[in-house]
């Protein structure tokens, strides 16, 4: 069995999500250790391409989040996982890095292209989770913004007879950053897909979607919500206000950490509203 794929099957038996956040430096793995720590939820920490590349690269991550683990002390369960890899070459360096959990998106390309990149990095990186996307979700990852097209039945049944990925992103209605309309997610698509193909389902860009929806969306085979805008704007609230508030202060830990603790409670709120508060003891 991969490292893991344990925690992923008890969120999906058990009707739960596990959170994934984005992280972009040090203290934003920090804040989301310590809250999943405090509430004993387990967490996936997602990067993508653009945030491994500020960070300054897979090794960079995996050790920083290393030390972090036994530094704090933390004991639940931290699943370091790599968010749209848009190339089968950033899965493997990822993968060879020592990231537990691979996302290949290929969802640009044609679904034969898509099937045989995903299929690719599943025979390349043996002992991590792999997730997969068809359909586009969407607005706007690392610049690459694009328009939802929501993955039909058809070809989620196709891609998922083709691969055998661990947790499948179907695009759905969500989008990633601020929703400029109401967000319309097809619950009855995801609970057709999710019957019939008995895997965990992934929902992206949950920021901004009403408690409701993703509680409905757990209901209906969501076992990964990914979530990074509201982690930013709840941030960027703090320190917006802490500079504004104290001119004469130039100390970055007290400028950066001001915006800690709204951020803590926006984790807080999705760990008990997926449910998997006290799921990662
Ligand atoms: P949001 O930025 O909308 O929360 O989406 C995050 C995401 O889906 C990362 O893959």
């Amino acid at each position: 069995m991969k490292n893991y794929q344990k925690v992923l099957s008890n969120a999906f038996v058990n009707k739960y999500a596990i959170p994934h956040f984005n992280i972009n430096n040090l203290e934003w793995a920090k804040y989301i250790l310590e809250v999943c720590e405090e509430e004993k939820s387990p967490v996936f920490l997602g990067v993508s391409l653009g945030a491994a590349k500020y960070m300054g690269g897979f090794h960079v991550i995996r050790k920083m989040v290393d030390g972090l683990i036994m530094d704090l002390n933390i004991k639940v369960p931290v699943i370091l996982h790599l968010d749209h890899a848009n190339s089968v070459e950033a899965c493997k360096e990822a993968y060879d890095a020592g990231f537990d959990s691979i996302m290949i998106d290929a969802s640009r390309y044609s679904i034969e292209d898509n099937i045989k990149m995903t299929n690719e990095v599943i025979n390349y990186c043996k002992n991590a989770l792999i997730e997969a996307e068809t359909g586009k979700i969407g607005g706007s990852e690392d610049n690459f913004t694009n328009e939802i097209y929501y993955t039909t039945f058809e070809e989620a049944t196709n891609f998922l007879n083709h691969c055998a990925i661990d947790m499948y992103a179907p695009a759905l209605g969500s989008v990633h950053g601020i929703y400029k309309s109401k967000p319309n997610i097809n619950i009855d698509l995801m609970n057709k897909i999710s019957s019939s193909n008995h895997i965990p389902l992934v929902l992206h860009g949950g920021s901004g979607l009403d408690d409701n929806i993703l509680k409905e969306s757990i209901k209906n085979g969501i076992c990964k919500i990914n979530f990074n805008t509201e982690l930013q704007i709840s941030w960027n609230k703090g320190v917006r206000s802490f500079i504004n508030n104290n001119k004469d202060i130039y100390d970055p830990r007290k400028i950066i950490s001001s915006g800690e603790l709204n951020m803590k409670n926006t984790i807080r709120k999705y760990i008990e509203v997926l449910g998997s508060k006290n799921k990662g003891e």
